[in-house]
């Protein structure tokens, strides 16, 4: 039986002239909505006492099992504010699934789709006057699971608390759509075979942020991992799905081998993509493959993809050996193109003939 949600009766909200303030340069994930969604799980009684709340510290006590054992996992959406002023949603059928489909990988209790998506509708019809009206700005939706009991045995947790709270967001990268440098990274690993690269833990981006701080190091925006065994297969980068453009008008990107997110946009962007005469190879890519390629001319561009970064072109990628620099097309290319058609669903502005996208009010 789905879940009943409570939602306060009168519910408060910041000032509107201090939402409108943080609504003028949000950033990304800095500063979050008025309320949020939660729902407990204990073995005996299952899923119970969904609610919308106030935005609040959670109180745990330090035994808690996801302070120690990391038995976590979340997922990442937007709402978008369209310019007739309704709200709505991309996808959140997908989130629910891999949420599904993650929690299993880290022995969490699997929560119903159907209450998955309705929490995320009821808080963002909640916190609707949260939802930015800014060119590309969206609320960024964050639901995740975390184990609660407390208890310091290694096994999966009796308690686990279901949240959801919301950000406003703009662009991920601080330059928008400005050309990103991506360091590859061959020694720290993130995710290995048989591991939980598939599922969306956290522990699989505290094991990124290492190489994402060497990245720094280099002056690079973003971590791109190779595959922990051989070091020489492109699998994704920190926090979005790998893109290759080929002058040959394919549209390439490493196959899903249990060790890569299987991203929400990369899939659309698989669907889109032949719509625009791309041809779509989904394969091993090789490290090499795309250095000779960036060099020699034939990869045209490469592209990061994911919810808060959208499309993001990138303009080189750099290692131990050295720089290899895209020749980024002056008029952006498909990456611009796949990112105008994908963000006009979303936002509303062409036929969403797909069945991508659903109103909240
Ligand atoms: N890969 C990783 C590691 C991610 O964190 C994300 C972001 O969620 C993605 C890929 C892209 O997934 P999606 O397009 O569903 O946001
Ligand atoms: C997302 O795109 O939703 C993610 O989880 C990626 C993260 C880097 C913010």
């Amino acid at each position: 039986m789905a879940l009943t949600f409570t939602t306060p009766s009168n519910p408060s909200y910041l000032a509107e002239d201090a939402i409108a303030k943080i609504q003028e340069n949000p950033g990304f994930g800095v500063y979050f909505s008025d309320h949020m969604a939660l729902i407990d799980w204990t073995e005996e009684s299952g899923w119970m006492n969904a609610r919308i709340v106030d935005h609040a510290p959670i109180s745990m006590d330090p035994a808690g099992a996801v302070f120690h054992y990391a038995q976590e996992v979340f997922e990442g959406l937007k709402a978008y504010h369209r310019a007739d002023g309704s709200i709505w949603l991309f996808r959140p059928e997908r989130n629910a699934e891999r949420f599904w489909n993650s929690c299993a990988r880290l022995s969490l209790p699997q929560l119903p789709k159907d209450d998955f998506v309705e929490a995320v509708r009821q808080l963002v019809a909640v916190d609707v006057c949260w939802v930015p009206t800014g060119e590309e700005q969206s609320l960024y939706i964050r639901p995740f699971a975390i184990a609660t009991e407390s208890f310091l045995g290694v096994r999966p947790s009796k308690a686990v608390t279901f949240c959801i709270i919301t950000s406003p967001v703009g662009s991920y990268f601080a330059g928008g759509v400005a050309p990103v440098d991506i360091w590859v990274e061959s020694h720290h690993s993130r995710v290995a075979n048989g591991g939980t690269g598939a599922a969306k833990c956290g522990g699989n981006y505290a094991a990124s942020l290492l190489a994402e701080s060497i990245a720094y190091e280099h002056g690079c925006n973003q971590v791109m991992f190779v595959d922990n065994a051989e070091h020489k297969w492109v699998e994704e980068l920190g926090g979005m799905n790998f893109v290759v453009v080929t002058k040959d008008n394919k549209l390439v990107t490493p196959e899903l081998n249990g060790n890569i997110l299987p991203g929400i946009t990369r899939d659309s962007l698989l669907t889109l993509a032949p719509e625009l005469g791309l041809t779509v190879e989904e394969r091993p890519v090789s490290l090499a493959e795309v250095y000779q390629g960036i060099d020699d001319g034939t990869v045209t561009e490469l592209f990061a993809c994911g919810t808060a970064a959208v499309i993001t072109p990138i303009g080189s990628l750099t290692d131990e050996s050295g720089r290899h620099e895209v020749n980024v097309p002056v008029d952006g290319g498909y990456s611009i193109q796949l990112r105008n058609r994908l963000l006009d669903i979303q936002y509303g502005r062409i036929a969403d003939t797909h069945g991508w996208t659903q109103r909240v009010c």
